[in-house]
């Protein structure tokens, strides 16, 4: 079946056809109404929200032999020729191109060439971010003595990486992620335009997932429309789009509230083994946890970001056996994950051992109480955290544990006077206490090395490097140990006995 490249024939023509970025649109609209444009601009904000686009409009509307209102007429020749990528003083620039760095360097004194074909010559440069410093500072001055008749427009998803003296001398303008609602309209506008029938759960599935990018979003129509273009399930979109169910999320918080760590892993290795993400798994675990916590606190008033219609009641089951604060550190312990996932190698650990953090959370239950009116101290939000992270460091090390025991007693008897300290990246760090120096020493030998490994592998299904330290070495503690805090949390420096 054709491809419809949608993304690309829905460009968004004028100011109006643009879904969103309302302030963007109005204030832009205006200054070009009452020719009061700067010469210079930063459009920063998410991949797919419009930045080109909108850059495009603009440089029609100021080269329009007919503009009406601060639009541009799209049928006199300049604007026809924009539209064409045609016209001369239209120059856009991809700045992750060497071709585009060579453009910059140069740049100083082309601006100077007074416009060839319109009235102002308009200069895009996409992924701004990624020019080197040279160009940077070629760029800079340029802007700072700007010629006449040339705007600038700078677009970038990652404004943090431009030089601060450039973007003071630019007005700034942030683009936002459009409503799944707003794209929702327009991916049903698009399918219907173009014979595609799909039906509404799949629409809000589409949109949920494009998090907030219409180019994304048209892409997923696009890649569906390969597929089969009537009669479009659910289904079909999460097969196609190789997305995670939300029902394979829910029965996943089963196993987190059930204790079972068992199945939980079971799902996160098929999960992985059949292509999904482990970012995307974090992503979709934390909109359930989102929907869950607000269901909880609101009931049926809760609108649904995430779960499907399908999956309500077990939604409604869960939200009424687990207590809200521990829905909303888990969403905490999902989002810092997420985070985390972005520079980390070691994806199917990280992912783990979030969800075992989710189970530890989830497992101190009702002693508490008890606790505290016998005047202890009542904990705070992050002991209950440290709680968990080293009840989750628990339940990993007795499954390596487990797992070194099933194939050798010996080298079991010597790992488990061991503790697990953490990891970082591809490394294992396992402290001894001092007086166990044998057992150190024994587990560093080949053969015992070999079956921990081996273990470690099959539980993470990849290989990492163990080191084996003493506790109570200074030097470990300052080093080691300040390293291995990445997972497991400060309170692993404490560790002494
Ligand atoms: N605000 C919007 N309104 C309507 N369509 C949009 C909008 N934003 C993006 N699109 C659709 O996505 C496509 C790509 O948009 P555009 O190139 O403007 O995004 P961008 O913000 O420049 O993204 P990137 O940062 O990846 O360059 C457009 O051709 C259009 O189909
Ligand atoms: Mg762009
Ligand atoms: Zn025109």
């Amino acid at each position: 079946m054709a491809y419809l490249a949608l993304y690309r024939a829905l460009r968004p023509q004028t100011f109006a056809e643009v879904v969103g970025q309302e302030q963007t649109v109005t204030a832009l609209q205006n200054a070009i109404k009452d020719d009061r444009l700067t010469h210079a601009y930063i459009f920063s904000g998410p991949r797919g929200t419009g930045k080109t686009s909108i850059a495009k409009i603009m440089a029609k509307a100021v080269n329009c032999e007919n503009p009406v209102q601060g639009e541009p007429c799209n049928q006199c020749s300049a604007c026809m020729d924009i539209n064409n990528g045609n016209f001369m003083d239209v120059i856009e620039i991809d700045a992750a191109s060497n071709r585009g760095i060579d453009e910059i360097r140069d740049l100083r004194e082309r601006v100077r060439v007074m416009p060839a074909q319109g009235k102002k010559k308009v200069y895009i440069i996409d992924e701004v971010h990624m020019l080197t410093t040279e160009a940077f500072n070629a760029l800079l001055k340029t802007l700072e003595e700007p010629p006449e008749s040339v705007i600038f427009i700078l677009a970038t998803t990652e404004p943090q990486k431009i030089p601060s003296t450039i973007i003071s001398r630019c007005q700034r303008y942030n683009f936002r992620r459009l409503q799944p609602q707003q794209i929702i309209l327009r991916l049903r506008e698009a399918a219907h335009s173009n014979g595609i029938e799909l039906d509404d759960d799949s629409l809000a599935l589409i949109a949920r997932r494009a998090n907030g990018g219409m180019r994304d979003a048209l892409g997923m129509l696009d890649q569906l429309y390969s597929f089969k273009d009537h009669d479009i399930k659910r289904e079909d979109v999460l097969e196609v789009l190789g997305l995670v169910d939300d029902l394979f999320v829910s029965r996943l918080l089963d196993a987190v509230l059930a204790q079972d760590p068992g199945t939980m892993v079971d799902m996160l290795n098929t999960a992985l083994n059949e292509g999904k993400e482990a970012g995307q798994l974090i992503r979709e675990t934390s909109l359930y946890l989102r929907d869950l916590l607000l269901y909880k606190l609101v009931g049926e008033r809760a609108e649904f970001l995430f779960v499907g219609a399908a999956n309500r009641e077990n939604l409604q089951k869960q939200a009424q056996r687990a207590d809200k604060h521990k829905i909303l550190q888990s969403l905490r312990i999902a989002m810092e994950a997420g985070e985390k996932l972005k520079f980390s190698e070691g994806q199917r650990f990280l992912l783990e051992l979030t969800y075992l953090e989710m189970m530890a959370l989830f497992a101190q239950e009702e002693a508490k109480p008890a606790e505290i009116s016998e005047g202890k101290k009542k904990p705070t939000a992050a002991d209950k955290e440290k709680i968990g992270r080293n009840d989750a460091r628990e339940i990993l090390w007795n499954r390596i544990l487990a797992g070194v025991k099933e194939k050798k007693i010996p080298t079991h008897a010597l790992l488990s006077q061991g503790k697990l300290l953490g990891t970082k990246g591809d490394t294992m760090y396992i402290g001894y206490q001092k007086g166990y120096g044998f057992h150190k020493e024994r587990m560093e030998e080949k053969a015992n090395r070999e079956i921990l490994e081996q273990v470690i592998k099959e539980v993470f299904n990849r290989d990492m490097e163990i080191i084996f330290v003493f506790l109570d070495d200074q030097q470990v503690n300052d080093m080691v140990v300040k390293k291995a805090i990445e997972y497991f949390g400060e309170d692993i420096v404490q560790i002494k006995d």
